[in-house]
C-alpha cells in the first residue's frame, strides 16, 4: 500500500510583483521523510518555501497538504493545519526568554497540558534550552538561537516542518550538531523538509532530494543517488 504524500506542491509558478521566480516547480514529501532541497544562490529555494506556506500566492499551481488544498491560504492558517516553517536567518524574539519564545511558538495551542508536553519533548531534544530557559534569547550564541528557532516550530507538534538553511552561518561544531538533531527529530516521528547551502550534508541525511536551478526543477531522487550522481557532484557539490 502506498500512502498519499503529506505535501504535494504541483506546478508552482510564483514570484514578486510581475517577475516570476519559480517556473512550474513541483515537489512531494511523504510522512516520515527528510527531503532536502539544494541549488545555487537565487535559485528560488526560499521562494518555494514562502509559496508553500502562504507568504506568496502562486500565479499557477497548487499546494496540497494532508489531502487538502492550501494554495494561497494565510500562513497562520497553514500553521494551524500542521505545517510549520522556520525562515532563513534564525529569527528569535531577542528580548524575550527562551521559554517565552517557545511559548509564543505554541500560540495556536490552547490546552496547557499539551503545551507542557511539547515543552518537555523540546527540552529532551535540546537540553540546553531547558537549562537556559530563563535567558534572553538574544544573548544566546548563533547556534543556540537556531535551536530556539527550530524548537519554537516544534511547539505546535506539526505534521511537517520546513527549515530554510538551518545550518547557515554556524560553526562546524554546531553544523554537525544541527544535522544530528535533524536525524533525531526524524527518529522522533517528525517529517522534515530542508533548504540547505550545505548540499553534501543535506543530501546525506535526506531520504530524497531536489535540485532547483533558475527557479526550475533540475534533478530529483534519493539522497544517496543524488550524492553519487557525477553531474550533481560536479555542478552542485564542489567536486
Ligand atoms: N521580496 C522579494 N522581492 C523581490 N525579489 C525577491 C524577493 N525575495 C527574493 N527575491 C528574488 O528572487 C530570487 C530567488 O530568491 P530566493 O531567496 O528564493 O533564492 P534562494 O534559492 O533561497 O537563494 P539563497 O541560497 O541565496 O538563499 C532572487 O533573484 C531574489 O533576488
Ligand atoms: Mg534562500
Amino acid at each position: 500500500m502506498t500512502q498519499a504524500p503529506l505535501l504535494i506542491a504541483h506546478g508552482l509558478t510564483a514570484g514578486y510583483g510581475k517577475i516570476d521566480i519559480l517556473h512550474d516547480v513541483s515537489l512531494e514529501v511523504r510522512a516520515g521523510e527528510i527531503v532536502s532541497i539544494i541549488g545555487p544562490n537565487g535559485a528560488g529555494k526560499s521562494t518555494a518555501f514562502k509559496t508553500i506556506v502562504g507568504f506568496l500566492r502562486p500565479r499557477e499551481g497548487r499546494v496540497i497538504f494532508n489531502g487538502e488544498e492550501i494554495t494561497g491560504l494565510r500562513p497562520d492558517l497553514v500553521l494551524r493545519r500542521g505545517l510549520a516553517y522556520v525562515p532563513q536567518g534564525r529569527i528569535v524574539l531577542p528580548q524575550m526568554t527562551v521559554l517565552e519564545n517557545l511559548e509564543m511558538g505554541a500560540y495556536t495551542e490552547r490546552d496547557p497540558a499539551r503545551v507542557a508536553a511539547a515543552l518537555e519533548r523540546v527540552y529532551a531534544l535540546f537540553p540546553i534550552l531547558g537549562e537556559r530557559r530563563r535567558q534572553k534569547a538574544g544573548t544566546m550564541s548563533g547556534g543556540e538561537q537556531q535551536m530556539v528557532a527550530i524548537a519554537r516550530a516544534l511547539m505546535t507538534s506539526p505534521r511537517l516542518i520546513l527549515l530554510d538553511e538551518p545550518s547557515l552561518g554556524l560553526s562546524p561544531k554546531f553544523v554537525t550538531l544541527i544535522f544530528e538533531k535533524l536525524l533525531e527529530m526524524k527518529r522522533g516521528g517528525f517529517t522534515l523538509t530542508l533548504v540547505e547551502q550545505n548540499a553534501t550534508r543535506a543530501l546525506a541525511v535526506a531520504d530524497r532530494g531536489y535540485v532547483l536551478e533558475l527557479g526550475k526543477n533540475r534533478f530529483e531522487g534519493p539522497g544517496q543517488r543524488l550524492l553519487a550522481d557525477p553531474e550533481v557532484k560536479r555542478l552542485y557539490l564542489g567536486g
